[in-house]
């Protein structure tokens, strides 16, 4: 891999240019970008020393590591310019939704497909993503790109039949944890601490803890039994929770994502 081109430079793609280009810069791989949105190809270019190119088609002339990060929607317009440009190229879809069948009979069918399913955090390298591969990778081929991904936080390789679960886990996963942090503020606030402070202690102890059990390579429960002392406060308040299912309600919860996901993905 030597030659990176990125198609669409949004949210996700740009974030992917801008850390990969980090890790590229020392390996003497080249960046190359194309988005319809101008001012943002200039923009996030300029920030990480990408080439934008004039169009998809010369985007992929000029690379043979193509990223494809445009919304579902659009994706077919897109394959159908670069389709002929594509034979024996590596294309890597970050798009929700759309499987590796789908774009091989879009255009992809005569070069390498993988498939990867990020989510929001990977904007700040912090993501959690899951990789599919297609056919014809070679173990070099495959570490290469799981290099250039890490660049946004934590892959995992997968079967591309668990993608639609992962997005139910990991990619819906952000919202949940949006969610508890909203409960636990105002739960706070219920308990007579003023808002903001009530937020400062609901987020810290939700990235506090997931980094304590990060950094201690400790099993939840382990940890939950740490803090629990009997007849103590922690029991208390984990016996409501437990008395309203709340582990059922998150796994019911992931099930609802990964069935929507699949209903979506056709
Ligand atoms: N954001 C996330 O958290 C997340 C998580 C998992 C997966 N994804 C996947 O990542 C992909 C990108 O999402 P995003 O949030 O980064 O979207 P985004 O911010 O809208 O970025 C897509 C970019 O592609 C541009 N574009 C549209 N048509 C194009 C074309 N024909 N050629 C080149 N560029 C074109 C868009 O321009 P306009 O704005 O002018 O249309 C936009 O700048 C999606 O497929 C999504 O499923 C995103």
């Amino acid at each position: 891999m030597k030659r990176v081109g990125v198609i669409g430079t949004g949210n996700m793609g740009g974030a992917l240019l801008q850390r990969a280009a980090q890790i590229g810069k020392m390996k003497g791989w080249s960046f190359t970008a194309y988005d319809i949105e101008k001012e943002r190809l200039q923009e996030v270019c300029q920030s990480c020393g990408a080439t934008p190119a004039q169009s998809n088609r010369a985007l992929v002339e000029a690379c043979d590591t193509i990223v494809l990060a445009v919304k579902p929607q659009v994706y077919k317009d897109v394959m159908k310019e670069v389709a002929e440009e594509l034979k024996d190229k590596t294309l890597i879809s970050v798009m929700a939704g759309v499987s590796l069948s789908s774009l091989k009979e879009t255009g992809g069918g005569s070069c390498r497909l993988a498939r990867i399913m990020p989510n929001l955090p990977a904007l700040i390298g912090q993501g959690a993503l899951a990789c599919a591969w297609g056919e014809g990778w070679s173990e070099e081929e495959k570490s290469e790109v799981l290099e250039m991904l890490s660049a946004m936080g934590t892959v995992v390789e997968l079967p591309e039949s668990l993608m639609d679960a992962v997005t139910g886990l990991s990619g819906s996963g952000p919202a949940y944890l949006f969610l508890f942090v909203e409960a636990l503020s105002d739960a706070g606030v219920r308990a007579g601490i003023p808002r903001d402070t009530a937020y400062k202690l609901a987020l810290q102890t939700v990235i506090g803890s997931a980094q304590f059990l990060k950094e201690k390579g400790l099993h939840p429960a382990l940890a939950k039994e740490m803090v629990t002392s009997p007849g103590g406060t922690t029991i208390a308040g984990l016996h409501v929770m437990e008395s309203y299912g709340l582990k059922g309600i998150i796994m019911d919860a992931v099930v609802a994502a990964t069935e929507r996901s699949r209903e979506l993905g056709g």
